[in-house]
């Protein structure tokens, strides 16, 4: 029996569970996946204790990310920059960490919007928490187009763009008032802010100068359908929603515990689809 779980405090609002359980059935794995509520002061010594409690490793969420981070043997290069980890795996009695945001979301564009890469025009990031950070980062391997960031607290973009783009070529920073003047020229526009998610104002930003071929992303997947994806999709253009990254961000974890790179499939999409649903319902 393989053992992994999602750490968080609090946890019970994760999907995970019906991700990874789903994959588990699917590949008729004898493996289990669970919620794991452990408080900030707890969270060291359950690392420590993986091994001893029978864990192939763990997804790690809100708050603990950055003390995943901190307490782990080894760190994948996407980790190091995004300086947070929501993977932990063990190997030859080592704590490995990895963040699996940066391919989550490079991977629900390559997949839902193919030939994303290779639209002219910058790439416009609203917002400057940590998953702006592993889109970023992800945006920066992804090809040579620039960032535009913008976030209501400019102090977060500069830093990361300091962090991300220390030669400060790559990462333009702008103010928050001018996020609708960058539309024009955008390739990509990418809402990672928490903005038009159910109980928060919808992100107020106008679509109709944006080219025709741009590609428009949201991380926020509860509604599945934010106003700027409705809006995307009224004027024909190409709309990634956030369940996808969060479908996408799972398959590495699973492949670590479990040595099965599973699939994202239809099937898998609706069960988490209808759990929205039923949730908001
Ligand atoms: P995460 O790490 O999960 O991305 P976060 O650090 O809380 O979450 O980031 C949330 C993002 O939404 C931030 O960019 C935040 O802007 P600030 O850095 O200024 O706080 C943004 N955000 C949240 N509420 C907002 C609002 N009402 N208007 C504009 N931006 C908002």
């Amino acid at each position: 029996m393989i053992k992994a779980g999602v750490v968080g405090w609090p946890i019970h609002h994760s999907r995970s569970p019906l991700i990874h359980g789903y994959w588990l059935e699917q590949h008729g794995i004898a493996g289990s996946y669970e919620k794991l509520a452990i408080a900030p002061e707890e969270f060291a010594g359950f690392v420590r204790s993986l091994h001893e409690n029978e864990y192939a490793g763990c997804n790690v969420t809100i708050p603990h990310k950055e003390a995943a981070f901190s307490l782990a043997d080894n760190v994948s290069e996407e980790a190091r920059a995004v300086g947070a980890a929501n993977l932990l795996w063990l190997q030859d009695g080592r704590v490995m960490a990895s963040n699996t945001d940066t391919f989550g979301f490079v991977e629900s564009l390559d997949k839902v919007s193919p030939g994303w890469r290779d639209v002219s025009g910058h790439r416009l990031v609203l917002g400057a928490g940590g998953a702006a950070r592993a889109i970023i980062y992800g945006l920066l391997q992804s090809g040579p187009s620039p960032v535009v960031l913008t976030n209501r607290t400019r102090q977060r973009a500069q830093e990361i763009a300091q962090s991300l783009a220390a030669d400060g070529e790559r990462i333009r920073v702008i103010d928050w008032d001018e996020r609708q003047s960058a539309i024009a020229g955008a390739g990509l526009v990418v809402n990672t802010t928490s903005l038009g998610m159910s109980g928060n104002p919808a992100l107020e930003i106008e679509l109709s100068y944006a080219p025709p071929d741009c590609v428009v992303a949201d991380i926020v997947y509860s509604p599945l359908e934010t106003s700027l994806l409705s809006q995307a999709r009224n004027r024909e253009l190409r709309a990634v929603d956030g369940l996808w990254m969060l479908l996408y961000q799972a398959v590495p974890s699973f492949e670590a515990w479990f040595g099965v790179r599973p699939e994202v499939t239809r099937e898998l999409r609706q069960m988490v689809e209808d759990d929205l649903i039923a949730e908001r319902d």
